[in-house]
C-alpha cells in the first residue's frame, strides 16, 4: 500500500508532502470520499463523483477533473496497490497559502490526494457467519452541516473514540428531540415487523451512497417495504434489526445497542436477504 496519488503525480507515500500551510491542515478546509472497489471494480463510482462535484460546489472549492480523469487515478491506485478489496480514498483540500487568514484566499490551487487502503471483503449473505456489531449511543455533537463530506472530522472522531473506548465497534447518534440522525462513520437503518427504515436526508447526516444504493435495490426489488422518516431512539431500542452501511464496510448487522441486545440479540433474517440483494446488484451501480 505505498504508492500515492499528489497533484497530478504517482509516487511512494513516503515521498508526498504537502505544505503546513495547506488550509486542510490549518482548517480541515476540504472534502473527501471513499470509493470501495473489488477485483478491481469501483462500486458507485459515478454517485461518489456526483458527491464529490456537489461538495466542492457547495464548499466552492475548482477542481478541474473529470469524472474520467479522477477514474484513471482511481484505476491507477487500484492496479499499483494490488487490486483486491480496497477503499479508495480522494481528498481536495482548498491549498496552501502564505497566510492564515479564515476567507477563501482567491489565488491558490486546490491540494489534490488519494491513496488505497484495504477494506473487509463483502460478508457472505449468512447470519450465522458474519459477525454482528455491537454500538453504543450518544447525541449527537456535530456542526448543523452534516451533509458536507468535510475532512473537518473531528466531531466524528470524538464519537468513534468514545464507542472505541467502551469496548464497542460505533457509536449512533441522535439529535436534541432524540431522533437518529446516522453513526459517526455510517449511515443506519432499522427493521420492524419485516420495515426497513433509515432517516430522511436532510443537514444531520451524509447523503451516504451505499445508503442510496440499498434503497434502490431494495425499492427494485420489491421485496420489502422501505422507509425515509424521521425514526426516534424508542423505535431503535425496540427494532428487530439495526444495520449500519458505509462504502468501506458495505451493509453490517447490529448485535447490541447500549448493552442491550437488538432483537433476539441474533443477525437477522431480513439482513441476510439485504446482503445478498446487494452483493447480487451493487456492481450495477
Ligand atoms: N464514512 N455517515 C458518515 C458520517 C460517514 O463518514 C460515512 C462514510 C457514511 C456512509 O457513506 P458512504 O456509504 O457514502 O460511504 C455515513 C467513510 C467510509 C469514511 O469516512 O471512511
Amino acid at each position: 500500500m505505498t504508492t500515492v496519488y499528489l497533484d497530478g503525480k504517482f509516487m511512494p507515500m513516503s515521498e508526498a508532502k504537502i505544505s503546513p500551510m495547506d488550509r486542510g491542515f490549518l482548517f480541515g478546509d476540504g472534502v473527501y470520499e471513499v470509493i470501495p472497489s473489488h477485483s478491481g471494480k469501483p462500486v458507485g463510482f459515478l454517485q461518489h463523483m456526483d458527491r464529490l462535484k456537489k461538495n466542492l460546489a457547495e464548499i466552492e472549492i475548482k477542481v478541474t477533473m473529470s469524472d474520467a480523469d479522477w477514474r484513471l487515478v482511481a484505476e491507477s491506485l487500484m492496479a499499483e496497490n494490488g487490486n483486491g478489496c480496497l477503499g479508495i480514498y480522494i481528498h481536495v483540500s482548498r491549498g496552501a497559502d502564505i497566510t492564515r487568514f479564515h476567507a477563501y484566499p482567491e489565488h491558490i490551487k486546490p491540494t489534490i490526494f488519494a491513496f488505497a487502503f484495504d477494506i473487509p471483503e463483502t460478508p457472505e449473505p449468512d447470519k450465522n457467519t458474519v459477525k454482528g456489531y455491537k454500538v453504543v449511543s450518544a447525541e449527537d455533537m456535530r456542526w448543523k452541516r452534516c451533509h458536507i463530506k468535510s475532512t473537518s472530522l473531528l466531531g466524528n472522531v470524538m464519537h468513534f473514540q468514545n464507542g472505541q473506548e467502551r469496548g464497542v465497534h460505533e457509536t449512533i447518534l441522535y439529535n436534541r428531540l432524540n431522533e437518529l440522525t446516522e453513526a459517526s462513520s455510517c449511515n443506519v437503518f432499522i427493521v420492524k415487523n419485516e420495515v426497513v427504515a433509515t432517516p430522511p436526508l436532510d443537514n444531520q447526516l451524509l447523503p451516504g451512497v451505499t445508503r442510496n444504493m440499498l434503497i434502490d435495490i431494495l425499492r427494485k426489488e420489491a421485496v420489502l417495504e422501505i422507509q425515509e422518516r424521521i425514526i426516534n431512539m424508542a423505535e431503535v431500542r425496540s427494532a428487530d434489526e439495526i444495520w449500519l452501511t458505509s462504502s468501506s464496510r458495505g451493509v453490517v448487522p447490529v448485535v447490541e445497542l447500549d448493552g442491550k441486545q437488538v432483537g433476539n440479540g441474533n443477525v437477522g433474517d431480513i439482513w441476510q436477504l439485504a446482503q445478498a440483494l446487494f452483493s447480487a446488484h451493487k456492481f450495477d451501480y
